[in-house]
């Protein structure tokens, strides 16, 4: 039996499943993903810090408790490592007749696999399910260099972020 991940599979697009490259594959994040380099993907991000086995199973765990968070992971099938991940948010809220919103965070493609339209996989797998679960639109935030890149995904610029540090 495969191992338990944060969202059942029927919440992986098809047709995401179908364009990817030969030998990689889109899943649910799994507890197992600590060994596989989940966190180093992420580093090509932004810092992660050090993070033990235990510390990575709590948030896991905590994270499957909650039924908000849609971690999304691609894996090089050959290689078993990940290579992408992407993270979706629904927030439910009171307007808009207690309307879902997606939150599109953490999206990371290894360095050495950047280019091959992963990223663009992310995005639509996490698209798909936001539409799955009911949400009425997704947000993110990302810096001006990456601006064209969502862009090829579908978004445009809306609003305006700001930030209080703590
Ligand atoms: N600016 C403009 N266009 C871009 C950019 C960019 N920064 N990056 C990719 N594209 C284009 C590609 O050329 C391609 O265009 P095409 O369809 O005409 O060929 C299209 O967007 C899809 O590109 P992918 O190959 O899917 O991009 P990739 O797999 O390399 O992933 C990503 C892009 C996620 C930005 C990757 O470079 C990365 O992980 N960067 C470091 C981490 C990062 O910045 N993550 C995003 C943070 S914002 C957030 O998380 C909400």
């Amino acid at each position: 039996m495969s191992e338990q991940g944060l969202f059942s599979s029927d919440l992986i697009a098809p047709t995401v499943a179908a364009a990817l490259p030969e030998g990689y594959i889109a899943r649910s994040l799994r507890l197992s993903d600590y060994e596989a380099g989940f966190l180093d993907c992420l580093r090509v991000l932004t810092t992660v810090g050090e993070i033990s086995k235990e510390a990575f199973d709590e948030r896991f765990n905590w994270i499957l408790s909650q039924d908000t968070y849609y971690i999304l992971v691609i894996e090089d099938t050959n290689t078993g490592k990940v290579v992408g991940t992407g993270n979706l948010l629904v927030e439910r809220k009171f307007i808009h007749s207690l309307g879902l919103v997606g939150h599109i965070e953490d999206i990371a493609v290894a360095k050495d696999q950047q280019g091959k339209k992963l990223g663009l996989r992310l995005i639509q797998a996490l698209d798909f399910i936001a539409e799955k679960v009911g949400c009425y639109k997704t947000i993110l935030d990302c810096s001006e260099a990456n601006e064209g890149f969502y862009i090829k995904c579908g978004f445009k610029r809306a609003g305006l972020e700001m930030a209080h540090y703590y």
